[in-house]
């Protein structure tokens, strides 16, 4: 099947979902499903630098997550500082960016520590980066980036400035994922069929591909039939090609 991908996305994003469901139909916790969930990170990371994809992102945290019940959200916390502290020897043998985008003052100081020392430590890895959306939705996005406009313009007026010009291109440099392309392909598990609040700028001209797969069963098999399907696309951009 690999052989046949020809055009690989520059950007790939995946919405991680079903670790839930995947427990209890297993008849365990929720947190049980998160923790193998880590397993198909890790699977999906280590693919996707083998395929050459540029950019990996993963929605791991929505903002509207910490509805959840205290036990999963500290849970899920804990969870995701191991997992990524473990993976510092990955970063380095494979030249792995590591960062996280969302809003960080809802973290776990912990949390945004051990990030933080990864982030730093892997800044200049150039082969793949591996974002990881932790407290993130796409309305807290474009919220964030109109009031940071706002706080511009409202200092350009205070000095006697013109205010500066707002076009798309501008507009994306505020967004919480500056520098980074707009994903190609949004994979989403577990047959949803919903964008969940989740890069809702990013996301205008992105390909969906969605699977009924668990994301603790999500393997390279399922990347690879994803990976197929976006190669057969024709992208037109609202263009008549
Ligand atoms: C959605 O399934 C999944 C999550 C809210 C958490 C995903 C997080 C991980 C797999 C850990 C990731 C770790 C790193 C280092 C990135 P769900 O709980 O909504 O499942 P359900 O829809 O079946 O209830």
């Amino acid at each position: 099947m690999t052989s046949e991908i020809i055009n690989i996305p520059t950007h790939v994003s995946i919405i991680m979902d079903g670790n839930g469901r995947w427990a209890h139909k297993k008849g365990h916790k929720r947190l049980f499903g998160h923790n193998a969930g880590v397993e198909s990170v890790r699977a999906a990371v280590e693919y996707a630098r083998e395929k050459g994809i540029r950019y990996l992102s993963l929605f791991a945290f929505s903002e509207e997550n910490w509805g959840r019940p205290d036990e999963e959200v500290s849970g899920l916390m804990a969870l995701m500082a191991k997992a990524v502290a473990d993976e510092r020897a990955t970063f380095a043998k494979y030249d792995i960016r590591f960062r996280i985008i969302g809003n960080r003052e809802q973290l776990p100081e912990d949390l945004v520590a051990t990030v933080e020392e990864l982030e730093a430590e892997t800044l200049s890895n150039s082969s793949m980066d591996l974002i990881v959306m932790l407290s993130y939705s796409g309305r807290w996005d474009i919220l964030q980036a109109a009031s940071r406009y706002g706080e511009i313009c409202a200092n350009a007026a205070r000095e006697g400035l013109p205010l500066p010009y707002l076009d798309q291109d501008s507009f994306a440099g505020l967004l919480s994922t500056d520098g980074i392309p707009d994903p190609d392909l949004i994979i989403r598990t577990s047959g949803e069929q919903r964008i969940s609040n989740y890069m809702l700028w990013q996301a205008a001209y992105t390909e969906f591909y969605i699977t009924e797969v668990l994301w603790p069963d999500f393997r390279k098999n399922d990347f690879d039939r994803a990976l197929v399907s976006f190669n057969n696309r024709q992208r037109r951009f609202g263009k008549l090609k």
